[in-house]
């Protein structure tokens, strides 16, 4: 028997999955396992260093039940989930960019009428509106397009008992030209959840929690890509410092003011969409 060195150790044990029958499984676990070595190798990582380390991870799993998810925002808040974003979307040259679905998407939402408001709420009025266009510029009608946004008062309708069913959320189909148009509020920045681990993680590194304000739209449409980004207000005091790291240049808009039968901010906005390839 060979005694295990430090220079052995993780070859012994990236060899320990060589019978692993799946060859992804295997390729991830053996990277994980030479990651966590560098790793701890590199910051010479103590006994209780990593037993603190347990215990966070711990008090993440405990925050988590069919709502909460704390692991996803760790995962936000350490750039994890933006770098996947990066890594999987296809994107090109023409194509609307992506950014982060977040917890607060919810399924089943009643379609509304071109140009309905969605705000039960008050708060500074907004029209958002645009076309949905393929690559080349050519409409895409009956898009579904989906959005939703925080209140005034930097809560989603789901985190707030005070808030109407639905306020701010909003489903629509885009017309033959492939226009989309509905009435809503000019969002606020929010803090993400701040009363768990993650929450705690951010104190304690001197982090600030707040995502600048945004409205999420995920888009669908038969024989395209589905698109899941978000519109960030450019004169947002966050905008350059996103909490979860989710905003992208081309993802930032002006908010015009506008003089109708109400003063209201308007919003013009086309996304492009990647058609789906043919296999
Ligand atoms: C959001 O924008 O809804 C969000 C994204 C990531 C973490 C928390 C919230
Ligand atoms: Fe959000």
């Amino acid at each position: 028997m060979k005694d295990l060195t430090s220079d052995t150790l993780t070859a012994t044990v990236t060899d320990s999955f060589s019978a692993c029958p799946d060859p992804r499984t295997k390729e991830i676990i053996t990277a994980l396992v030479r990651h966590l070595h560098d790793f701890a190798r590199e910051v010479r990582l103590t006994h209780e260093e990593w037993r603190h380390g347990i215990e966070f991870l711990t008090a993440t799993g405990r925050k988590c039940d069919g709502i909460r998810q704390e692991f996803i925002l760790l995962s936000d808040t350490l750039g994890l989930s933006i770098v996947l974003d990066a890594i999987n979307q296809r994107h090109e040259e023409a194509s609307t960019e992506s950014s982060l679905l977040g917890p607060f998407y919810r399924d089943g939402v009643r379609e509304a009428e071109f140009g309905a408001d969605i705000a039960q709420t008050e708060g500074e009025p907004a029209l958002f509106h645009g076309r949905v266009v393929d690559a080349n510029g050519t409409p895409v009608a009956s898009a579904l397009i989906e959005v939703w946004q925080t209140a005034a008062n930097g809560m989603y309708e789901g985190q707030d008992p005070d808030q109407p069913e639905g306020n701010l959320r909003g489903r629509f189909r885009s017309n033959a030209a492939g226009e989309y148009a509905f009435r809503s509020l000019k969002p606020t920045s929010y803090p993400i959840p701040t009363d768990g681990p993650v929450g705690r993680m951010l104190i304690a590194t001197g982090r600030h929690p707040m995502r600048p304000a945004h409205v999420h739209f995920k888009i669908e449409a038969h024989g395209y890509e589905t698109l899941t980004t978000a519109l960030f207000s450019s004169d947002d005091p966050y905008v350059d410092s996103d909490a979860v790291f989710g905003v992208k240049s081309s993802l930032v808009v002006d908010y015009v003011p506008k003089e109708g039968r109400e003063r209201f901010f308007d919003v013009e906005r086309d996304f492009v969409l990647i058609e789906k390839e043919r296999t």
